[in-house]
């Protein structure tokens, strides 16, 4: 990354009518807040989330609005050991029907969150299956169609973490040196976040001003002369990120939606699109006593802005956090490991292809000239197949395709490479006139969906159902309610 370029972007940035940089005048810098964390294990009481209204403080006072789990803001952080079982109930305390989905996890689809799953203001259900994914950074929110991106933006969005406790033999930190940050940009005025998208918004996505760090702007961590390890979300309703540090320092990129890599690999930023996360190392060892900034660098990415949406467009510069390295060290300050376990490759050979394009009628996205219905079935997959599916964007926005039930590896991509292709995951971002090959084999019977994950384009239909089996809609759809 060229640091004059950054730093003079990051200037321009300043002058945008909302500005997308620096904390309040006068005011101290926030501190990192990091999520309560939830254990769930066999045996012990299950975990309640209940969504409900709340409020949240920018600094400058609290402000009602927000949509919460377990009124914390961020939302509490999940672990659950692989192999272990998952053993939740979600209390719906909205005035409106939601439904919480493991974005990353393929339970039973009757476990998965499906939008048709949705419950009523008031109800609850019971979430109840074997955790058998790898471990990784997942992630849990709400899907219920047509209010997704509501739900999320107001705050409904935390960390799920699968574990299997072999970490610190892996060589990687561990406790206080394991940071969970949810990046999600928000659209802030006077202290209150703003969530009214337009026409024009529908179209782009809801892009922001300011990107919140775990709730909070441009917040600082006090951390150890030590090797760290991020846990990067991006949270985000629309905007893609590309965290860096400001000075353009290399870091390694050791995980991403499904797992650990090979080895870590080192990177100067990691495009991070809505919905994708990764895990990265910092090695702040010789750092005692200063301060470093994590930024969103500037990233050249092709996205239509039309002039209604005074936002800082995709590609932006943002500040994320700093790095205040003053805390005393509690033990040996850890290396960058050489390598971990093989990483399991995508299942070989030719696939049948199955072709999604990604096209566009007015402000509308579509998936094969279609938008969603609840009540359609798009496409069947025999259970226990391997199939290549290609993504075709043909549209003027980007978009971060998903789906439920299964994970993938990225087997081609005919624009330049990103950094996350190199390993398992379950969103891959596909930029205007690109086309994008994934691998994937699915093993779980029944009702799933395909959507991107700019939560404006998925609420506004971009989305499919696809079953899993023998092609009866029963199996997924009965379970679900
Ligand atoms: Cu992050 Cu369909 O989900
Ligand atoms: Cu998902
Ligand atoms: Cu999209």
């Amino acid at each position: 990354m060229d640091r004059r370029r950054f730093l003079s972007s990051l200037a321009a940035a300043a002058m945008l009518p909302f500005a997308a940089v620096t904390p309040v005048q006068g005011q101290t810098r926030p501190r990192l807040r990091l999520a309560p964390v939830r254990t769930i294990h066999r045996g012990g009481q299950p975990v309640v989330l209940s969504a409900a209204p709340g409020s949240y403080d920018l600094g400058a006072g609290p402000r009602p609005g927000a949509l919460l789990f377990n009124q914390q803001w961020p939302s509490p952080t999940l672990r659950v050991a692989q192999g272990g079982e998952f053993d939740l109930r979600l209390d719906n305390g909205l005035d409106e029907p939601t439904i919480v989905h493991w974005h990353g996890l393929t339970p039973p689809a009757d476990m998965d969150g499906h939008p048709m799953a949705s419950i009523p203001a008031g109800a609850s259900r019971d979430y109840g299956f074997v955790v058998h994914d790898r471990p990784a950074t997942y992630w849990y929110h709400p899907h219920p169609h047509h209010r997704t991106a509501f739900q999320v933006y107001h705050g409904l969005a935390g960390f799920l973490l699968v574990e299997d406790g072999l970490d610190e033999t892996r060589g990687l930190p561990t406790g206080s040196r394991d940071l969970p940050l949810l990046l999600a940009d928000k659209r802030i005025s006077a202290g209150s976040l703003q969530y009214a998208p337009a026409m024009p918004d529908m179209m782009v996505g809801f892009l922001g001003n300011t990107v919140l760090v775990n709730g909070a702007q441009s917040p600082v961590a006090t951390v150890e002369p030590a090797v760290l390890r991020l846990r990067l979300l991006n949270g985000s309703n629309a905007r893609i990120l590309n965290p860096a540090f400001a000075d353009g320092r290399p870091f390694w990129l050791v995980g991403t939606d499904g797992g650990l890599l090979d080895a870590p690999v080192p990177v100067t930023s990691v495009p991070l699109a809505p919905g994708e996360r990764v895990e990265v190392l910092i090695d702040l060892r010789g750092e005692a006593g200063n301060t470093l900034a994590f930024v969103s660098a500037p990233l050249a990415i092709t996205a239509t802005l039309p002039p209604a949406i005074a936002m800082p467009p995709q590609g932006s510069a943002f500040p994320l956090l700093q790095f205040d390295v003053s805390a005393p060290l509690s033990g040996p300050p850890g290396a960058i490991p050489a390598g971990f376990e093989p990483m399991p490759g995508p299942a070989p050979g030719p696939a049948p292809v199955r072709t999604f394009l990604l096209g566009q009628q007015g402000a509308m996205h579509l998936i094969n000239g279609t938008s969603y219905e609840g009540g359609r079935i798009d496409f069947l997959v025999p259970l226990g197949a391997t199939e290549t599916w290609r993504f075709i964007n043909q549209g003027n926005q980007p978009h971060p395709m998903h789906m439920h039930g299964s994970r993938f590896r990225v087997t081609a991509r005919s624009g330049t490479p990103l950094a996350s292709d190199a390993g398992w995951k379950d969103t891959v971002l596909v930029r205007v006139g690109e086309t994008v090959d994934v691998r994937l084999s699915f093993e779980v019977p029944g009702l799933f969906v395909l959507h991107c994950h700019n939560l404006e384009h998925e609420d506004e239909g971009m989305m499919q159902n696809f079953v899993v089996g023998d092609g009866l809609f029963a199996d997924g759809f009965e379970a679900g309610g």
